[in-house]
């Protein structure tokens, strides 16, 4: 059945989360009230003026047309602000920015557009899992950098191998991490700057989860790293900080050689975002950093009902400082896959499979915050009291052998 399919499309991995969707299904059907902690999808509003702004630009006709570049300008002037204001960095709405739909098109689009088919892409694992099926449209070869608990799920990008560091076009890295919610430091960002720059590679920094940032720590931004803009591209995206996934827009920053590239190889896809979604991305921007501080502060809540819940059943888990998630050691020798479809079943708690991230996520889970501290602390139960029923029945299977 390969008629009207590419090897690009058969190459790219199945996705996991289809499987998750089933045993929800199967849940649900039983009468059991779903959890759904599988998918980093925010329960929280988006805010007032980028809904009042979206729906006014409705009742412009001068936003009905084709997105060109003049129409894209004001969103990247606002986004350059933003990025002064934020980092103090001055970045030029028409060589250093691109509007994208979403952080996710960006990084299909931006491989697409920086490398050729067989170079090399170093991706982390785990990682996000759209990072494999944008891999395999690009026709690259892999190499996977492991991301280690032990060196706080960051690359040890020294340790690689002379041949892969030389024969690699793209290093992927984005941090807050998902799904391990690993941090960086400054000084990580300007190692992997130095690293990508000595080898003539692209860096792409996938940076959805900025805002989503606890107590005194700030996730740093790799274009603060000097020589960034020589060697690197970063993501953004309003789906986390502003709660507005389902709108689908975000930019670029970074290498106007990328950039350029990037915008031609779009000129032939999409005609951009609607200018109205746009308005609405401009009227989030601009609000004050206490927005997304008190959005983060109710994320940090539910971390610490999440983790206390799961840490007073017996879990060893380490406390996020960022991102949307908790990333968690299963408390047994269960694979990943068989613990979250089997807890989804029997008590509509979803979780995600560590090894839906990777090889190395396997053992793990990944909940997403995505409820009130009170149904987190629910779910922990409900798990806690899953993982005793599994043990009990293996218990009674081996004293039956
Ligand atoms: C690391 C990472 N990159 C990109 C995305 C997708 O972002 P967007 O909605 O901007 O496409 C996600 C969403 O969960 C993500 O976790």
């Amino acid at each position: 059945m390969t008629r009207f399919t590419s090897s690009r499309v058969s190459g790219m991995p199945e996705s996991v989360f289809l499987q998750m969707d089933a045993a929800k299904k199967e849940a649900r059907s039983k009468g059991l009230p779903l959890i759904d902690l599988s998918i980093g999808a925010s329960d929280l509003p988006p805010p007032q003026v980028a809904l009042q702004a979206l729906s006014d630009a409705v009742w412009d006709p001068s936003t009905y047309g084709y997105c060109l570049r003049s129409g894209f300008t004001p969103f990247l002037e606002a986004v350059s602000d933003w990025h002064q204001r934020r980092m103090g960095l001055a970045l030029d709405p028409h060589s250093h920015l691109l509007p994208l739909i979403g952080s996710q098109e960006g990084f299909g689009h931006l491989l697409l557009a920086v490398t050729n088919p067989g170079d090399l892409i170093l991706l982390p694992d785990p990682g996000y899992p759209s990072y494999l099926g944008a891999v395999s449209i690009a026709g690259l070869d892999t190499h996977l950098v492991p991301l280690l608990e032990e060196q706080g799920f960051l690359p040890d990008l020294q340790s690689l191998p002379e041949d892969v560091a030389s024969r690699a076009k793209v290093l992927v890295l984005s941090y807050p991490n998902n799904p391990t919610a690993g941090v960086a430091t400054p000084e990580f960002m300007q190692q992997a700057v130095n690293f990508c720059l000595q080898h003539d590679i692209l860096l792409i920094h996938d940076f959805p989860y900025v805002d989503m940032v606890f107590g005194a720590y700030e996730a740093p931004s790799v274009l603060n790293a000097r020589g960034a803009l020589d060697c690197a591209v970063e993501l953004y995206s309003i789906s986390k900080s502003f709660h507005m996934g389902g709108f689908r827009l975000g930019w670029a920053a970074g290498n106007p050689e990328a950039i350029a590239a990037l915008e031609k190889l779009k000129s032939a896809i999409d005609f951009n975002q609607y200018v109205g979604i746009q308005r609405a991305g401009m009227a989030a921007l601009g609000l004050p950093r206490e927005h997304t501080r008190q959005d983060a502060r109710r994320l940090m809540e539910r971390r610490d009902a999440l983790c206390q819940a799961l840490q007073d059943t017996g879990w060893d888990i380490s406390v996020p400082q960022a991102s949307m998630y908790v990333w968690a050691k299963i408390p047994a020798s269960i694979p990943s896959f068989e613990f979250a479809l089997g807890l989804a079943r029997e008590t509509g708690v979803a979780v995600a499979p560590g090894l839906a991230f990777g090889t190395r996520g396997e053992g793990h889970v990944r909940f997403a915050l995505v409820r009130e501290p009170e149904v987190l602390q629910e779910a922990a139960h409900k798990i806690s009291a899953y993982l005793k029923q599994r043990s009990a029945v293996s218990h009674q299977r081996s004293a039956q052998r």
